[in-house]
């Protein structure tokens, strides 16, 4: 629209800035008439620490790290400053260009990742970083001449990202994709080994890990192994709370990846840099995979920032003559300011001992989760490691049966919660739990404090206690 009065807000402008939200933009995973109706998205003047405050002044405990991306926290200066610097001396790269800071924090990854993990393609994001992941095994498997092998495995209940490529891997439960028919051709999909409701009837986690192991052997034999090229998956998975499968599952699925050449892709967006206790995943389930991706943690938000880093093995094959390159690039990959971002951000978890922290916090966490789940009926399941845990709901403990969708749960939770000051949108069945890696003990107290209270007034207004 265009008129001779601005349609523009000022800055402090509140009502105005209230009004444009709503009719100019998009919000991610919400729809504009809902948000109206809900006073409009949460506009953030300030944050600092675990902390956030919004335009109106109410401060919020940021319960999952913004997007699972905050691990150091809100309001780092010095990460600002190292970007400002940054943008001030080279703030973009020419063609086939790059800068100093981007180098040392390919080297620095290298460094942190297990085994020969030593090449990284930089991306903008997680599901670009999944994007050039899949582009990569395909096109390995090209050069080495098994030109069939396109097909894609990944688990039900992950997610992978939003693009074309991606959005069909995975299923998250809060993310429908009736309107993006047909599943592509390529796209495979097994179950999540997830021992509070195992698909495949395991009764224990462990029979839980060796059924779904096996329903990955089982697919890449019924597909013919020779049309495989990767499987995709979380060392643990966030969708459904923190899905921890038993300490035989990658070892086993590792395993079953080499038997018939598939590349195993990590996708480490949410567990790498430090949120499980360990600083990734990989290191977390004892597995090295082919290629693994990252995006979030590595400038803890501060710049749009992902990348896949693969094996020597992997990232040799596409060095030789022009015909041996991988060919992929976005115009931003490795863009100077991610450089400066994640290099910032790094030296800080290291300099404050934030892996140690996501460690014995969550443990503490762990702790007061079942200690919750003990005195609430309405959970099922306390679940996960690290920073990155959830509570799943549940009308009926013995059935696990969820409530029904018109009992508006997740919007009375996140109600109660937002009221206590805490910053977590429950979607679906899931209160999800992974607060920024800076947390203290006080803090998680306050914050699981917040929830028991919030789980006791819904039960109440359920009739359930
Ligand atoms: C495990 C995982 N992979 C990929 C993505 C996609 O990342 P992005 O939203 O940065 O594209 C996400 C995003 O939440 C994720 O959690």
């Amino acid at each position: 629209m265009s008129s001779q009065t601005s349609n523009v807000p000022a800055v402090d402008d509140i009502a105005g800035l209230e009004r444009a939200a709503l009719e100019n933009m998009f919000v991610g995973m919400s729809n504009h008439a809902q948000l109206a109706e809900e006073g409009g998205p949460i506009i953030l003047t300030e944050a600092s620490g675990i902390r956030v405050k919004d335009i109106h002044g109410k401060e919020y405990i940021d319960g999952i790290s913004g997007m699972y991306f905050r691990n150091v926290g809100h309001g780092r200066e010095e990460i600002a400053r190292a970007i400002y610097e940054q943008l001030s001396t080279v703030s973009m790269n020419v063609y086939a260009g790059v800068t100093p800071k981007i180098i040392q924090l390919a080297a620095k990854i290298a460094e942190l990742t297990p085994g020969d993990l030593n090449r990284t393609f930089f991306s903008q994001g997680g599901s670009d970083a999944n994007e050039t992941a899949l582009k990569m095994a395909q096109a390995y498997h090209v050069r080495t001449g098994d030109k069939g092998r396109y097909k894609v495995i990944s688990r039900r209940y992950s997610y992978h990202g939003a693009t074309y490529g991606t959005m069909w891997l995975g299923g998250h439960p809060g993310f429908p994709r009736t309107d993006y028919q047909p599943k592509p051709a390529n796209v495979v999909h097994v179950p999540q080994p997830d021992p509070y409701r195992c698909e495949l009837g395991g009764t224990t986690a462990e029979d839980c890990a060796i059924r779904c192991a096996q329903a990955i052997e089982d697919a890449i034999l019924f597909e013919g192994p020779d049309s495989v090229s990767a499987l995709i998956g979380e060392p643990i998975s966030q969708p459904l709370g923190g899905v921890v499968p038993h300490e035989s599952y990658w070892p086993r699925v590792r395993e079953i990846c080499d038997k018939y050449g598939v590349l195993l892709i990590f996708d480490e967006v949410i567990t790498g840099f430090g949120r499980l206790g360990t600083w990734f995943g990989a290191d977390f389930v004892g597995v090295t995979p082919d290629i693994l991706t990252f995006a979030k943690g590595v400038t803890s938000g501060y710049w749009p920032l992902g990348g896949a880093v693969a094996t020597n093995n992997i990232a040799d094959i596409f060095a030789g003559g022009p015909e041996k390159t991988f060919s992929h690039m976005y115009t931003y990959s490795a863009h100077p300011g991610g450089g400066a971002a994640g290099m910032a951000a790094l030296e800080i978890m290291e300099r404050e001992n934030l892996v140690q922290n996501a460690r014995q916090r969550g443990e503490q966490l762990s702790e007061s989760l079942n200690d919750i789940m003990d005195r609430h009926p309405i959970v099922g399941d306390a679940r996960g490691v690290g920073l990155i845990q959830g509570l799943e709901l549940v009308k009926d403990r013995e059935t696990k049966e969820h409530f029904d969708p018109s009992v508006g749960l997740n919007a009375r939770l996140t109600e109660k919660l937002i009221d206590r000051g805490i910053w977590i949108r429950v979607p679906a069945f899931i209160l999800p739990l992974a607060p920024p890696l800076i947390i203290t003990a006080d803090e998680i107290d306050e914050l699981t404090s917040a929830i028991d209270e919030s789980l006791g007034e819904v039960e109440k207004e359920l009739g359930l206690t």
